[in-house]
């Protein structure tokens, strides 16, 4: 039966001028460039400086993703930005985002799900458009984490990075099979009950400051690679599909042991693993749409491959996404 899908036109990303490497860290706290590595294959990240925001980093992201997709944003309807740093407590990054491109029609909002937030919101993006309201969607991961760390805190200081990515979605009829193009299944999940396994300590709501990140490092990981390899089976049975027919799987990037346990775990080969947490770290939301940059402009993503999207974040929050490119 024939069904809306949401294809991708476009993909486009950001990232701080400033390249912070291991060695520069080590001078801040106690640290090594070979621990980092080998516990998160993180060698150096983008640090934003106070000019370069969330919004400023979403812009640029998503001017890059309307260029590749041919588009101006006369074009778009919709504008979803996955952050949990925004510019301001409210109005949105999402509506920063819109005024920044010029555009003043259609709806933009953000969406809070850590760093699953761009797999939230590229689902979030597909209904829209399956729905017939929206035509064509900008889906921003815009992150500055860097503002909500505790740069004394060696455990946690070390992992993040800033950065932008974003894609074009556009509505466009499929026959409904896993041979479309496009969104073919999103697998969200949530389970609040983890909130003080992965949080940060401030909010207009409680402190009335912003907080810094606290986690407990080794009780995400061990969760992670469950959950992520739950969600990611879970899309596979939704559309018939095996690790076989992937072309590539574009893991949040958070550490490399994690993306390397979960594919073993799902008998994904290790060739089809994109990885930028070497040169990124952790850049929450924007991770993603990063990766998925990284590998279209690099050529290794192309028309027709089936990808696989997924996420673990805060909350917690976990989920996938299996597109036709
Ligand atoms: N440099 C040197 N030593 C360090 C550092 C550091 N930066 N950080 C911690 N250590 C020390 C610890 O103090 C500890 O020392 P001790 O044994 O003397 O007590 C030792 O290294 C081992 O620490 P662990 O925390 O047990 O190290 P682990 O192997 O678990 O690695 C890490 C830590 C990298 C944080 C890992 O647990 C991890 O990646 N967890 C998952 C994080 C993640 O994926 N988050 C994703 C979601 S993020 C989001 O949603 C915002």
């Amino acid at each position: 039966m024939k069904r809306t899908r949401s294809i991708v036109r476009g993909v486009g990303s950001y990232l701080p001028k400033r390249r912070v490497t291991n060695y520069d860290l080590e001078k801040l706290v106690e640290t090594s460039h070979d621990w980092i590595v080998q516990r998160t294959g993180i060698e150096a990240r983008h640090i934003a400086d106070d000019d370069e925001t969330t919004s400023v980093l979403g812009i640029r992201a998503a001017e890059a993703a309307l260029a590749d997709a041919g588009l101006t944003p006369a074009d778009i309807d919709l504008i979803i930005c996955a952050t949990s740093t925004p510019d301001y407590t409210f109005p949105s990054t999402a509506t920063m985002i819109q005024a920044g491109l010029g555009m003043h029609h259609g709806a933009a909002f953000d969406i809070q799900a850590v760093c699953t937030g761009f797999v939230y919101a590229v689902s979030t993006a597909d209904k829209f458009l399956a729905s017939g309201s929206h035509k064509r969607a900008l889906v921003i991961g815009a992150e500055t984490f860097s503002r909500i760390l505790d740069w004394k805190d060696r455990t946690t200081c070390v992992l993040f990075g800033d950065g932008a990515g974003a894609m074009v979605l556009e509505a466009q009829e499929g026959e409904g099979t896993s041979a479309d193009r496009g969104v073919l299944t999103s697998q969200l999940r949530s389970d609040g009950r983890y909130r003080e396994k992965l949080y940060v300590d401030g909010g207009p709501g409680s402190t009335k400051t912003t907080g810094v990140l606290k986690m407990e490092g080794r009780e995400v990981f061990r969760f992670a690679v469950g959950s992520v390899t739950d969600v990611v089976q879970d899309a596979f049975d939704a559309t018939g599909t095996t690790a076989d027919d992937l072309a590539w799987f574009v893991p949040h990037q958070a550490n490399r042991r994690i993306i390397t346990a979960s594919a073993d775990k799902l008998g994904i080969a290790q060739e089809k693993v994109v990885i930028t947490v070497d040169r990124h770290g952790n850049t929450s939301a924007a991770s993603i749409p990063l990766a998925l940059d990284v590998a279209c402009k690099d050529g290794r993503i192309k028309k027709g491959d089936l990808v696989m999207i997924e996420a673990i974040g805060g909350g917690f929050t976990w989920g996938s996404a299996l597109i036709r490119w």
